[in-house]
């Protein structure tokens, strides 16, 4: 059975390994919990979630230099295929899905927004539900929303990722809550401890899904990866 591997590079960026290699988020340059420089990512596909720096990151200079395609929603990868011709990018939208290298890749709803830092609109901000027997769902950056008991119902992702830093997206409260409409086997914490107006207890956000029976919490630590069976199972 095949493995799938997944490694937190600190904030809101992970690699999977499917076969396929993907990194989601990839924040590096001025993430100070990363474990990797952009020049030492291998990737064969990129998610953004959003438009904001600590999203979209250096996801430019990794597909330049992997040939790697882009996948986010649909206004921001119109933008960026305007300043960057050679670029391939999938625009999905909410509830579309596009299957890249044989990894299906779904768009979700987020509550929160999304531009370019400090300037222009670039399309809502969205989750995204990554793989196809063994499913990923990274919220991106969201607050708390019944659509992710929908999204759960559907999709029924093995493991989710979900921001618990507070004052931008959910926190340690919010995110409990949410497993419980979510309702996948494992939730890994992320978006926290980054800066600090995100600071948060991932022991916290553990204890309150211990106590709610919604989720096994994994915290993860940046750049040791977890691995799974394609079954959902964690294995190390
Ligand atoms: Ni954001
Ligand atoms: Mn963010």
């Amino acid at each position: 059975m095949a493995k799938i591997g997944l490694t937190w590079h600190g904030h809101a960026c992970f690699s999977i390994d499917m076969g396929t290699k993907i990194i989601v988020d990839p924040f590096l340059n001025g993430n100070p919990l990363a474990d990797i420089k952009p020049s030492q990512v291998k990737a064969d596909v990129v998610v953004v979630t959003h438009a904001h720096s600590d999203h979209l990151g250096d996801a430019i200079e990794i597909c330049k230099a992997n040939s790697a395609e882009l996948v986010t929603m649909v206004e921001l990868a119109w933008s960026l295929s305007e300043k960057n011709d050679w670029l391939k990018a999938h625009d999905i939208n909410i509830s579309g899905s596009t299957t890249v290298k044989g990894v299906k890749i779904s768009a979700v709803p987020a509550h929160h927004s999304s531009s370019f830092d400090g300037g222009s609109y670039a399309g809502p901000p969205m989750g995204v539900v990554i793989g196809n027997n063994f499913r990923i769902y990274h919220a991106g950056d969201t607050g708390i929303v019944k659509d992710m008991e929908v999204l759960g119902d559907y999709y029924k992702p093995q493991v989710s990722l979900l921001p618990i830093g507070g004052h931008y997206t959910m926190g340690p409260e919010e995110a409990a809550y949410a497993t419980g409409m979510i309702r996948s086997r494992y939730t890994i914490p992320m978006h926290y401890n980054t800066f600090d107006k995100i600071k948060a207890d991932p022991m916290l956000f553990s204890k309150l899904v211990k106590e709610r029976g919604s989720s096994e919490v994994i915290v993860a630590q940046v750049g040791k990866e977890l691995v799974f069976d394609e079954g959902g199972k964690r294995l190390e």
